[in-house]
């Protein structure tokens, strides 16, 4: 017995990108020019290249330039700070996206650093991450923005409300603690020393998972009506027969969906909203570089 709304992700992103459509063919007739998302691969991890695939063909299907910069894995760390420096430096690049993982040989952080933040549209360097703490306007990590825009659309106001975060990534759980606390919920950052996390979670109006363990948030930790949201994308071992796993949450869905509110499904859920918010921000950031005004309420 499924009691839970089905927050349709899917949806959801599909919204937001006419909405950034339309924003980028009203930059592109006032600026002259598109505005531009730059994305960097370094190595052939098939994941990762799958991703930059999909955020180059969204990015252009928006009505946006895309620059895809693909390196060999054993890319040294100064040529691709080089190449970092030199996208800053272009005046058709408005965002600039450095796919993460990278190689092990390579500093992720020394890469993130030199970042122009006005172009850092996945809100991944010390400036963001200082603007976003001291609420000051600056671009957000895409995946925990996209995962307020849907539980402001399904709640409306969050003021007051217990929210529990599972994970503390800087890609996902501290931003999404901070976006929480800027609308006024009561916060809570779980991670892999919590104690009793069951209990923990029971309290929570607003569950958002992001631990990467399949299943690992049970239906019996869910309070009645919560809304949850699963950032996870586990991919299990493969039924006999079978040649792929299936792709599961953080959370046991089947089980949160007969006590929660409303739930994210995966896939359908958070994953699309992510590259949907990367246009957004990349848009956002094309007005603001080139002194344009867009409304707090535009997008
Ligand atoms: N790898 C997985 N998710 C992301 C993301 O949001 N940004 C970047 N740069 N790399 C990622």
């Amino acid at each position: 017995m499924t009691v839970a709304a089905i927050i349709d992700g899917k949806a959801h992103a599909a919204q937001l990108r006419a909405r950034v459509a339309e924003l980028a063919a009203s930059f592109e007739r006032k600026s002259g020019r598109k505005a531009g998302l730059a994305v960097v691969l370094v190595g052939d991890d098939p994941a990762s290249q799958v991703y930059v695939r999909n955020k180059g063909k969204k990015t252009v299907e928006c009505g946006m330039a895309s620059f895809e910069h693909l390196l060999p894995e054993a890319t040294r760390q100064e040529d691709l700070i080089a190449l970092v420096e030199k996208l800053n430096a272009d005046p058709a690049v408005d965002g600039i996206l450095v796919q993460l993982p990278l190689p092990d040989h390579l500093d992720e952080q020394a890469v993130v650093d030199r970042i122009n933040p006005d172009k850092d549209v996945d809100g991944l360097t010390p400036a963001s991450t200082g603007r976003l703490a001291l609420g000051l306007p600056g671009l957000v990590p895409c995946t925990p923005l996209g995962c307020l825009m849907m539980l402001k659309d399904r709640l409306g106001s969050l003021s007051g409300l217990d929210a529990v975060v599972i994970g503390r990534s800087i890609l996902v759980g501290k931003p999404m603690a901070q976006l929480l606390l800027a609308e006024s919920c009561t916060v809570t950052i779980a991670h892999s020393r919590t104690k009793d996390l069951p209990e923990v979670v029971r309290r929570a109006d607003i569950i958002v998972a992001a631990v990467g363990r399949p299943k690992m948030v049970m239906g019996d930790w869910i309070k009645p009506g919560a809304t949850v949201i699963d950032v996870g994308i586990n991919r299990l071992p493969p039924e006999p027969g079978k040649e792929k796993g299936k792709l599961v949450g953080d959370v046991d869905y089947d089980e949160a969906a007969k006590t929660a509110g409303a739930i994210t499904p995966v896939p359908g859920g958070v994953g699309p909203m992510t590259i949907a918010v990367l246009l957004r921000n990349t848009v956002v950031a094309a007005h603001r570089n080139a002194g344009l005004e867009l409304s707090a309420d535009a997008i």
